[in-house]
């Protein structure tokens, strides 16, 4: 350990301590510390890791997902479902980023829907979101929304 530090410090001089090296000696005399000073290296490293996967992924449809909606929504498909998702993607980023479904109750969207379409027929041209397009993406986010 000690080695493999001195190798990587771009101190290589005695004259010229580096803060690696205090760590490496107090690493030294109290062997048990190692491991703990690792694990905490790797849990920092894993949260880091997983935080930035969860805030750019949005969770892919499956067929469980439309029978869910079909309870709601009878005759509800997959296809519906998907169909949904590409509409808000392609209607619900005009204005800002990407909503993720998860972040509203099924409540919560049947409120902000309406609203955003309103905001979006405002604007008018090609912001704009009709009927079948509104109740598409209604029924896709409250599908795959919060649990309540
Ligand atoms: C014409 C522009 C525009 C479009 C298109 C638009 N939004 Fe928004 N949205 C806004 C603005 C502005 C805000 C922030 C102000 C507000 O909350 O009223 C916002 C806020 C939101 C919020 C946060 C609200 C809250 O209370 O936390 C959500 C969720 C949202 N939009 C979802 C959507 C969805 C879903 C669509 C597609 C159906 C959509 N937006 C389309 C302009 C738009």
């Amino acid at each position: 350990m000690l080695n493999i530090l001195k190798m990587l410090s771009p101190y290589h001089s005695k004259n010229q301590p580096h803060h690696l090296y205090y760590l490496c000696i107090y690493l030294s005399m109290n062997p048990n510390k190692v491991s703990i000073y690792m694990k905490k290296i790797f849990v920092v490293t894993f949260v880091i890791f997983v935080a930035s996967c969860a805030s750019v992924k949005v969770l892919v449809p499956t067929q469980a997902d439309a029978d869910r909606g079909a309870k709601k929504y009878p005759g509800y498909t997959l296809v519906d479902l998907n169909q949904g998702k590409a509409l808000c993607e392609q209607h619900c980023t005009a204005c800002h980023g990407l909503k993720k479904p998860g972040s509203k109750t099924a409540e919560e969207w049947k409120e902000i829907v309406p609203e955003m379409t309103e905001k979006a027929n405002e604007d008018g041209g090609s912001t704009a979101i009709d009927a079948k397009t509104e109740d598409l993406i209604l029924k896709y986010l409250v599908t795959m929304g919060k649990p309540e």
